[in-house]
């Protein structure tokens, strides 16, 4: 792979939020990975996403959410499964909550528009977080779903919350996973 860009879309891989550690990004590295979501591709300019960072002081109040949304879902978790969906919100230095906005007062970009603009601004924020040496790791998970968090973040009738992304530095690696071959997904009409 002789090109950067090249090297920087392929070297990149999914890393799991457990094994993504301190040091995180600094205040200036943070700011370039966000602001490279503000280059996606975006219909009608309507910036149709936004990310919430939720900081180290917030992430207890994410983990019960987590809890709760279990116990809603399954009354006979374990203890240790309990523990364990608090613990997730605990993952990682840096981590934000990826956001569609659908709201749109001319009704004239659709919703699977917005969903791609948000798609290609996490792949800018990930390639970014690559870039300056940084794994990165997405989730989601069944609590993305739940009202309870929706209340958490203050989300909008208008808002969704599609992944979770998680960036630190790679403690532990797995090997990449093997990528579709062109024939798989490129046809000629
Ligand atoms: C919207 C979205 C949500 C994801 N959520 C999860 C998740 O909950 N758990 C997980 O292991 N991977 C999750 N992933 C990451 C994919 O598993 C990963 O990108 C895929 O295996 C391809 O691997 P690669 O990113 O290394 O190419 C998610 C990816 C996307 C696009």
């Amino acid at each position: 792979m002789d090109h950067f860009a090249e090297q920087l879309i392929h070297g990149r891989s999914h890393i799991s939020p457990k094994r993504l550690g301190e040091p995180g990004p600094s205040a200036a590295q943070k700011e370039t990975i966000l602001l490279a979501a503000n280059a996606a591709p975006d219909h009608g300019r309507m910036v149709p996403w936004r990310f919430i960072e939720i900081q180290q002081e917030s992430r207890n109040a994410l983990g019960e959410v987590f809890y709760q949304c279990l116990l809603d879902r399954d009354l006979n978790a374990t203890p240790i499964q309990l523990q364990e969906a608090r613990e997730k919100a605990l993952r990682g230095p840096l981590l934000l909550l990826a956001i569609v906005n659908y709201a749109d007062d001319t009704n004239e970009i659709s919703k699977e528009e917005k969903l791609v603009s948000l798609g290609c601004a996490v792949q800018n924020v990930l390639l970014s977080a690559y870039a300056l040496g940084f794994g990165s790791g997405l989730s989601s998970g069944k609590a993305l779903q739940s009202p309870r968090l929706r209340s958490l973040f203050h989300l909008t009738d208008h808002e969704d919350p599609i992944c979770f992304i998680t960036i630190g530095m790679v403690t532990k690696n797995k090997p990449g996973r093997k990528r579709p071959g062109l024939s798989e997904y490129h046809s000629i009409f």
